[in-house]
């Protein structure tokens, strides 16, 4: 009776990923006098979009026999995959094993732990391939823990392959296929790629525009083929500081480059002004959405991403303490 109970608790929860809605946001681009449909992805109930990459990811390898049962998830994330990863393990049975930069904010690393994960922190002054990176800590993990499985988000086909299958098509189904424009931040890539992928083949006019915090560099070798060095930026969960399999720029039309004040300023201003309590990731989306909407006035029915939920960055952007000491808001 009570295994019964259990189980069906057990698939409401994880079949509640996805499925998300589509907001219309008016009042924050009354300016353009268009709509921004926005994508909700914050009320997945792990928090973030990444709750369908980690359920995805998991389920491919116990269908492909690489999680036995009672194994050990090795995975490195800058937060939100790790929530997602910590999440899906604590329903399943699994361990987390979790391998994060130390630039991403403790509400993440707390909440990774909440659900019984355990986190190595890494410095993000060093190089991806330093052995003191966190890609490098986290392959060596894998190699010397029995029993795991390294889901590797960076370059897991499942990766662009759940939203090729899930966030593409509710997209399509929500806008009735009318969307012409998808403005999206791109850190692994994987959500970009896979829904573009499924709405190209659609329509191929659609517009997909990708969102890149100032110091990746995905904008810069979009744009022009070359590798920069990474610089630092504070926005959590989008970017890059080196090429993954993940990221198919053949779908991306335009790269718009967001800084750092400007994204956290619009994810104040989203919370204030449409009730919308998110993440920098989608102030920086926010903002991309006024640059295209001005420079691309033909386009009517603009979607965006909300990739997560503000409460894991309270100390940060919601803080006036730290947004006063970086230099993002002024002193009153
Ligand atoms: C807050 C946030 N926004 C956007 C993204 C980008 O998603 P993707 O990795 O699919 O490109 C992520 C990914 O970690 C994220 O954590």
């Amino acid at each position: 009776m009570l295994v019964g109970e259990a189980k069906v608790m057990h698939d409401t929860l994880l079949k509640r990923v996805g499925n998300t809605p589509l907001l219309p946001l008016e009042k924050i681009f009354k300016d353009f006098g268009k709509t921004v449909y926005a994508k909700a992805e914050m009320l997945n109930p792990g928090g973030s979009v990444k709750d369908r990459l980690a359920k995805s990811m998991i389920e491919a390898a116990e269908a492909n026999g690489s999680l036995p049962p009672g194994g050990t998830v090795v995975e490195v994330t800058s937060g939100n995959t790790g929530i997602a990863v910590a999440w899906v393990c604590a329903i399943k049975g699994y361990r987390a094993l979790l391998v994060m930069s130390d630039k991403n904010s403790e509400e993440k690393q707390n909440m990774m732990k909440l659900y019984g994960a355990e986190l190595v922190l890494t410095p993000h002054t060093v190089m991806p391939d330093d052995p003191r990176s966190n890609y490098k800590t986290a392959e060596r993990l894998a190699e010397t823990t029995p029993d795991s499985t390294y889901l590797d988000q960076y370059n897991n086909p499942a990766n662009i392959d759940c939203h090729y299958q899930t966030t593409g098509p509710e997209i399509w189904e929500q806008t009735e296929g009318n969307i012409d424009c998808a403005i999206i931040g791109a850190g692994t890539g994987g959500t970009i790629s896979g829904v573009a992928r499924f709405l190209k083949e659609r329509n191929r006019d659609i517009k997909i525009i990708a969102v890149d915090p100032e110091g990746s560099i995905f904008a810069p070798y979009f744009k022009k083929g070359e590798l920069i060095t990474p610089e630092h930026y504070e926005v959590e969960g989008i970017g890059g500081d080196k090429l993954v399999g993940a990221m198919d720029f053949d779908v991306v039309d335009e790269f718009v480059t967001i800084g750092d004040r400007e994204a956290f300023l619009n994810t104040r201003e989203l919370a204030r002004v449409e009730g919308l309590f998110c993440g920098g990731s989608s102030g920086a989306a926010i903002a991309a959405c006024r640059r295209v909407l001005k420079s691309h006035p033909e386009i009517k029915c603009p979607v965006t991403i909300l990739a997560d939920s503000g409460n894991r960055y309270l100390s940060k952007l919601y803080s006036d303490k730290w947004m006063i000491e970086k230099g993002y808001l002024n002193r009153p």
